[in-house]
């Protein structure tokens, strides 16, 4: 929990490009909505305008050569911004929030895709995020082969586009391995944290187990300490 801020409730969603993870996040996200819950929706890289500059640098293909660890700063640049414009903000006026990627995305990308390790991440996070965690991190884990496919398929689909999102999804499977178990390790320490959804259950069977763990962990949490407004 959130020490500073026991009103709020922060949701994140994570997992390989082509996971399926925006889709089930907008999904939730209207029913969330339509439980008439105060939400905010963002996402990492990007959600600030500060942040969107960051995104535009950081994933278009046109970007070369970009360090190991200069894409690490921009991924916590970029999480610094969204911590004190978005997500702080939100949580101190007792929202949930709802973001598409965190800290668990620069642990398996930068941590283990690019194979500069947890260690360095975390201590990022510590200093930079200070006691922020999520309350609970959604990780979709269908299918690597079909996940890879689909992040392929729309990667072919932007790429005749001028300014693009591909610079990760062209990276090539070996990469995505290591985005994979390191997602996997993720998990296996943090096993209360992080709800881990295997398998291609299908769009409207995996929105329902997830609306099933939101409702239980807002519930346990408003038992916990009771919201003072739905607004
Ligand atoms: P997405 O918005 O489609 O999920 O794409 C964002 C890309 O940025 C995705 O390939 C994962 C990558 N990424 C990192 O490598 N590290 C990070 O910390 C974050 C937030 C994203």
């Amino acid at each position: 929990m959130y020490a500073e801020n026991p009103r709020g409730f922060f949701i994140t969603f994570e997992g390989l490009d082509g996971s399926g993870k925006s889709t089930q996040l907008r999904k939730l996200a209207e029913r969330l909505e339509a439980d008439n819950l105060p939400i905010t929706v963002t996402r990492q890289p990007g959600g600030t305008r500060t942040g969107d500059r960051i995104r535009a640098l950081l994933l278009d293909s046109r970007t070369e050569n970009l360090a190991p660890k200069t894409e690490l700063g921009l991924m916590f640049s970029d999480r610094a911004q969204a911590i004190a414009e978005v997500i702080e903000p939100a949580l101190a006026g007792g929202r949930v929030v709802l973001c598409d990627r965190f800290t668990d995305s620069t642990e398996a990308y930068q941590g283990g895709g690019r194979e500069l390790g947890s260690e360095l991440v975390l201590r990022l996070h510590a200093a930079i995020c200070g006691e922020l965690q999520p309350d609970l991190t959604i990780l979709l884990l269908p299918d690597f082969e079909r996940s890879l496919a689909r992040a392929r398929r729309r990667n072919q689909r932007t790429a005749s586009e001028s300014a693009d999102e591909n610079r990760f999804e062209r990276e090539a499977e070996p990469f995505y391995r290591r985005v994979w178990n390191a997602y996997r390790q993720i998990a296996a320490r943090e096993p209360l944290r992080v709800v881990a959804i295997e398998g291609d259950a299908g769009i409207e069977e995996v929105h329902r187990r997830i609306v099933d763990v939101v409702r239980e962990r807002l519930a346990d949490h408003d038992t916990r300490s009771p919201r003072s407004s739905h607004a």
